[in-house]
């Protein structure tokens, strides 16, 4: 499983259950990446997307202890547990790449189950956000990768992508 996530200068991914910030380059990345493949995410996160639905093309599973697939999405799976989560993957993840996708919550309880991640450095910072992403740790095995040049995105951030792999 890969980690796909945004963070600012302070590790910040979130605000009043939303993004922080627009970086149009990174969601078309962010698309490309996971169309056609298995996106991992907690319930808040399904209900920050518009209407709260499913990204289409993609399969979406969903972490949720109460939340029921009531508008009959296809493309969407509930786990109830993480034991759920990883028998689902079985299933339904064999010959597709699978990507955590957050929120905080999400990140901090599976990004030991990852063997790599992406993340899209934002060369900002926002005072009030409240969701944070976890530090990844050389102690955990983390080791970096790649790092993209800085680029500035069409919305005036500069923005730049990293790349950690993790022995497993
Ligand atoms: N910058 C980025 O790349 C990025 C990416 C994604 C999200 N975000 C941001 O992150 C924030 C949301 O993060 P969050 O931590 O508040 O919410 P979240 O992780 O999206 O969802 C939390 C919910 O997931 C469910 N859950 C978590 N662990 C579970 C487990 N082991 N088993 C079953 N269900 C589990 C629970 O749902 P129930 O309460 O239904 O049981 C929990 O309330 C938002 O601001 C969002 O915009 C940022």
């Amino acid at each position: 499983m890969i980690i796909l996530v945004a963070v600012d200068r302070k590790g910040a991914i979130g605000k009043d259950n939303g993004l922080l910030y627009r970086v149009p380059e990174d969601l078309k990345n962010f698309k490309a990446l996971t169309t056609g493949n298995v996106v991992v995410m907690g319930r808040k996160t399904l209900e920050s997307f518009p209407g709260g639905k499913p990204l289409p093309n993609r399969l979406n599973v969903v972490l949720s202890s109460r939340y029921e697939n009531t508008a009959g999405y296809e493309n969407l799976l509930v786990a109830r547990s993480a034991l759920e989560l990883f028998t689902l993957l079985e299933e339904h993840g064999k010959d597709k790449k699978v990507f955590l996708c957050g929120g905080e919550s999400i990140y901090k309880a599976f990004c030991g189950a990852c063997d790599g991640a992406i993340i899209t450095e934002i060369d900002s910072e926002t005072p009030d956000a409240d969701a944070f992403f976890p530090a990844l740790s050389r102690e955990d095995g983390w080791q970096l990768e790649e790092t993209s040049e800085w680029e500035t995105s069409v919305s005036g951030l500069r923005y730049r992508f990293v790349t950690l792999k993790k022995e497993v």
